[in-house]
């Protein structure tokens, strides 16, 4: 492996203590790792990973490269990288390509080095390193025997690439697992937003109207943790049936034309881009909050609050003041990247640890089943779904009944 390339080793300490709260807390992954990870099937594999890079990342990586992996890896972007947990990383054997301030020509290099480590097994992100794979490394791409995708936005990127009959190898939709997107996109966005929007502006929800676009996974948490703090919920969707579900959780819906007029707090998490965009901006009220939750960087269109706004200046960190020509002034959270990681540390740690927990077996799945699988997005097998939440509610130390065989012969029953 070459080395790494990151700000500052002396910084390795405070990561390295980030890295051991995170491990303290880890039990699913930990039991993950004793029971599976660490038999031999990772040994001496390469596997590539891209991720946000902070504490929870860094330790899914640290367990892979104990349990005999070559382990290289990458932020998912400038904003998405902390030097000290990146240091802290590459001190216990990782190989890091990531350093914060590093601009987006940088970065995306520092992506193709871990494409250039020509990884067996990938853990990938928003498909950044599967794209370079299919893009300017084709020829690295009959080395890999898969890859795992972490996000939403990612798996629907996966999907495009076979249906477009491109994919060169298989994908298993991580973010599609029910340990993954029940807890991750739903809890943890739910929490991990609004501790962001709480601690970078220090402004007061309750009573405030919160306007959420999507109402899928991650909108469903947004919503509830908004109401949970007294807030106003309104939501945004182009999807009748989860406007519908939304309207029966109790939850006003609007088209956002409208809702750009009564939001104190816009949140979009779509997936998708310009939800948020000039027609809207010009319709806000004085001193609306921008902040995204949504895993593409797009979902505000930032190029044209850019253009319409007579003034801009940083008013706190991480976020930016416009002043419209109508003398609103918004305000956008961390240049529209997602606001939980780039202006807080991520998702809480027990729901990572349910996340990892999937991606660590589809890795380990893939590497137990190399050669079989044909370059498909396949869906984490259920059982090993189940596998984690068994292992989840055994640490909790929480038991649950099983079905008696008069029961298993009575649901198999037609008559
Ligand atoms: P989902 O597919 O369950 O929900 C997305 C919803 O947005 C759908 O109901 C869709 O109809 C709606 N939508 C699409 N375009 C829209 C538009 N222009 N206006 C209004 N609604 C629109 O996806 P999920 O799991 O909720 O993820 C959403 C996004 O959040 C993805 O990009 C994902 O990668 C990202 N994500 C972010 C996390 C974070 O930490 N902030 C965590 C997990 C996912």
């Amino acid at each position: 492996m070459p080395p790494s390339i990151i700000k500052d080793p002396k910084l390795a300490p405070e990561g390295q203590r980030k890295i051991r709260w995170v491990e303290q807390h880890a039990a699913v992954l930990n039991a993950v790792w004793e029971k599976y990870l660490n038999d031999g099937t990772l040994r001496g594999v390469n596997v590539g990973v891209c991720v946000p890079l902070e504490a929870k990342t860094a330790y899914l990586s640290i367990l892979l490269h104990r349990a005999g992996a070559n382990v290289a890896l990458a932020g998912t972007g400038p904003g998405y990288v902390q030097d000290d947990v990146a240091a802290g990383v590459a001190q216990e054997g990782v190989t890091v390509f990531a350093v914060a301030d590093a601009g987006a020509e940088e970065f995306q290099k520092n992506l193709e080095r871990v494409v250039d480590t020509e990884p067996a097994l990938l853990v990938d992100d928003r498909v950044e390193l599967t794209r370079i794979l299919h893009t300017s490394r084709k020829h690295l791409q009959s080395k890999v025997w898969g890859a795992t995708e972490q996000t939403t936005s990612g798996v629907t990127k996966a999907r495009n690439l076979e249906r477009e009959g491109v994919l060169a190898f298989p994908v298993i939709a991580g973010n599609d697992a029910l340990c993954k997107h029940l807890f991750d996109n739903r809890y943890g966005t739910g929490q991990s937003v609004f501790t962001a929007l709480m601690v970078n502006t220090n402004l007061y929800l309750g009573g405030k109207t919160v306007v959420l676009a999507g109402y899928g996974w991650c909108g469903k948490g947004l919503a509830q943790r908004a109401a949970g703090l007294n807030a106003r919920v309104v939501v945004c969707e182009v999807d009748s049936v989860r406007a519908l579900e939304a309207v029966a959780d109790g939850f006003a819906v609007m088209p956002m034309e409208q809702a750009a007029e009564v939001g104190d707090f816009f949140i979009p998490s779509t997936g998708s881009n310009a939800v948020l965009r000039r027609e809207h901006f010009e319709r806000m009220k004085d001193g609306a909050v921008l902040a995204n939750a949504g895993g593409v960087d797009v979902e505000i269109d930032v190029p044209a609050l850019e253009e319409l706004a007579v003034e801009k200046r940083e008013v706190r960190r991480h976020i930016t003041e416009y002043r419209l020509p109508n003398g609103h002034r918004l305000h956008l959270l961390c240049q529209g990247l997602l606001v939980n990681l780039a202006g807080g540390d991520g998702h809480p740690v027990e729901i990572m640890d349910l996340s990892f927990a999937v991606q660590a077996l589809a890795i380990y799945h893939l590497a137990r089943n190399r050669g079989k699988l044909s370059p498909r997005v396949y869906p984490l097998p259920g059982d090993i779904d189940q596998e984690i939440a068994r292992v989840k509610l055994a640490t909790l130390g929480i038991a649950i009944d099983s079905l008696m065989p008069a029961q298993q012969e009575f649901l198999r029953r037609w008559q």
